[in-house]
């Protein structure tokens, strides 16, 4: 029998999980605890993992094929050695930043939700942190959906809303990218605004992120204001659980049932986490449009 223990991290998400190591391979039995616990808690949390870089992907890859990061504004990988990892960073070595994502807030999203496929999964790890700042924060998308008003549901069901490829989450512009001066012109698939998870079968709230985001068939106006009620659901701090980084923490999400941002931290302090993304498969609606 595995012998990991699972302890709650916040009521509406996140688990600590102890007595494993995951520098070596996982049989069977643990993999299959984990991925109990992973579908319950939604966010993993793996403290004291100081793993390597061929070690990260080994587990990584333990969850399914890799997904590699999306495009970052310098169009390049920032590991060329390993190009599935996404490294993000404020730190800049001679000018040229290693990593994504800079020493600012990186408000809430889930992500690469402008492709048709989005990632199901991430993991990323904490190989430098600053004295304070930089914590990171997961909010629940199933319990943003069961929570909504039964007349906010029934509106909200079949309808879909671009997610906008422009800006990454630091608000920075992609590289080959454009200057999106009105939402529904915006680039990037689009997604129902309530997904059904393909392992739980659960319904989620999916809204990506929120800015040039536009739900289709509305007046512009009239998605704002629908948008922005469902953002600031969605957000509450009962939903969310925080993340106080410790070194060689390592963390796994499910990128279709949470949102994520993080906050700023001081700019003369180094932070440097290495991330990789699992494969996901097209966004399942969770209602069939009316
Ligand atoms: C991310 O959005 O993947 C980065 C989160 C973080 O820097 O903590």
């Amino acid at each position: 029998m595995p012998r990991l223990t699972v302890t709650k991290i916040a009521p509406a998400l996140g688990a600590d999980i102890s007595g494993i190591d995951l520098h070596a391979p996982l049989d069977e039995a643990t993999l299959a605890a984990l991925k109990d616990a992973w579908a319950t808690h939604l966010v993993l949390r793996f403290r004291g993992q100081a793993l390597d870089d061929p070690q990260l992907l080994a587990l990584s890859r333990l969850l399914g094929p890799l997904d590699p990061p999306g495009p970052n504004p310098y169009g390049k990988p920032f590991l060329e050695a390993f190009p599935e990892i996404n490294v993000i960073s404020n730190v800049k070595v001679g000018g040229a930043p290693i990593g994504n994502l800079g020493d600012g807030e990186a408000v809430w999203h889930c992500d690469m939700t402008y492709v048709e496929s989005p990632p199901r999964a991430a993991l990323l790890h904490a190989l430098e942190i600053p004295p304070s700042g930089g914590d990171t924060f997961w909010s629940n998308m199933y319990l943003a959906y069961e929570t909504l008003p039964d007349a906010t549901k029934q509106r909200i069901a079949g309808l879909r809303a671009i997610h906008d490829a422009t800006y990454n989450s630091a608000g920075i512009m992609r590289k080959g990218m454009k200057e999106v001066t009105d939402p529904r012109q915006a680039p990037g698939a689009h997604h129902p605004l309530v997904i059904r998870h393909p392992d739980t079968g659960r319904a989620a709230l999916y809204l990506g992120r929120r800015r040039n985001s536009y739900v289709l068939g509305l007046d512009l106006a009239d998605s704002n204001a629908l948008l922005d009620e469902l953002w600031a659901h969605a957000t509450q701090p009962e939903f969310t659980f925080r993340q106080v980084w410790q070194l060689h923490d390592l963390i796994l999400w499910d990128n279709r049932c949470t949102l994520h941002r993080r906050d700023s931290f001081d700019p003369e302090a180094r932070r440097v986490m290495h991330r990789t993304q699992i494969k996901g498969t097209p966004v399942a609606p969770a209602f069939e449009a009316a």
